[in-house]
């Protein structure tokens, strides 16, 4: 590393944020492109109360870009100058860059279900798929984006269908929102040709729970779990069991984070350098 009084300081905040992968994924790409003289990428845990402070010190001492993650993606909003009209949409932004004085906020999220998706996809496209979205939280507003606005057929399934009708209403009213328990019968997801996770089952205490039985899951399913730790989650080994391909969350993550790095360097990012820091740790 070759930081200098001149380098650029990039920043993810969140509460918690020491398990963040980001650091090292953005530090490896710097050294990658022999510009880690000009940019350094560290994180700062920050209460969500102290989120007005922050935006006026990103502006005092001149930070770059700021990475948000939870719970501050919706937060930052209020306080930035500008947001872009696809950030907008989703009602989020993960990535903030300081353009000479003026912060703009953006999405990446959901690039990192679009991408993932279509480099698994052979001849077809997003707009020839069923997709069947389960869970209607925070994250399951990117994903929605990302399958609608390529023209996918959108179907979410959540335990609370208000939230899902409430997604419907602010990303696309030709989303079909559906209850989880219809998913218990053998089957009930033969019409999609992808399942996406976006709920916390699989994670944390929630591990080794997935939301669906290996009933609904069949061979012709593409099923990704935006969940990345662990690595391979309960849905995900189910998935396999049952000769379904798979995208794992760690995928959503290199996704969301080239299209960052894009946005932070002005550079094409080294996706083989950033896979590698996420499959190693
Ligand atoms: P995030 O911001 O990470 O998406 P969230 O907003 O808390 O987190 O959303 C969590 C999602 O997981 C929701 O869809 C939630 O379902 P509800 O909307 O019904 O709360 C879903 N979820 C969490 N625990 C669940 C459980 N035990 N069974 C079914 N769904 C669950």
């Amino acid at each position: 590393m070759k930081i200098s009084a001149s380098s650029k300081i990039c920043m993810i905040i969140g509460d918690p944020v020491s398990h963040s992968l980001s650091p090292a994924m953005h530090n490896a790409a710097y050294e990658k492109q022999k510009i880690d003289d000009e940019f350094v990428f560290v994180a700062s845990n920050v209460k969500i109360e102290n989120i007005k402070h922050l935006v006026s010190g990103m502006r005092a001492i001149n930070i770059h870009g700021l990475t948000c993650t939870i719970p501050h993606k919706v937060e930052i909003m209020k306080y930035l100058d500008e947001i872009d009209p696809v950030a907008k949409k989703i009602g989020a932004v993960n990535t903030v860059l300081n353009k000479n004085g003026k912060l703009i906020g953006y999405n990446t999220d959901w690039l990192g279900i679009t991408i993932p998706l279509e480099k698994k996809l052979k001849s077809k496209k997003i707009k020839d798929l069923k997709v069947a979205l389960i869970g209607a939280g925070g994250a399951s507003r990117a994903v929605s984006y990302a399958i609608t606005s390529k023209k996918g057929k959108l179907t979410i399934f959540n335990r609370t269908i208000e939230k899902a009708l409430k997604i419907a209403k602010e990303i696309d009213n030709d989303i079909e929102v559906k209850k989880l328990s219809d998913l218990e019968k053998e089957g009930s997801l033969h019409e999609f040709d992808v399942i996406i996770n976006s709920t916390n089952l699989g994670m944390g205490s929630l591990e080794g729970i997935s939301p669906i039985s290996e009933n609904s899951i069949e061979s012709h399913h593409i099923v990704f779990d935006i969940v990345y730790k662990p690595k391979i989650t309960k849905l995900l080994s189910l998935a396999k069991k049952k000769g379904a391909s798979i995208i794992y969350g760690w995928e959503m993550l290199l996704y969301q984070g080239t299209a960052q790095y894009e946005i932070y360097t002005g550079k094409k990012a080294p996706e083989e350098t950033m896979k590698e820091v996420l499959l190693n740790n």
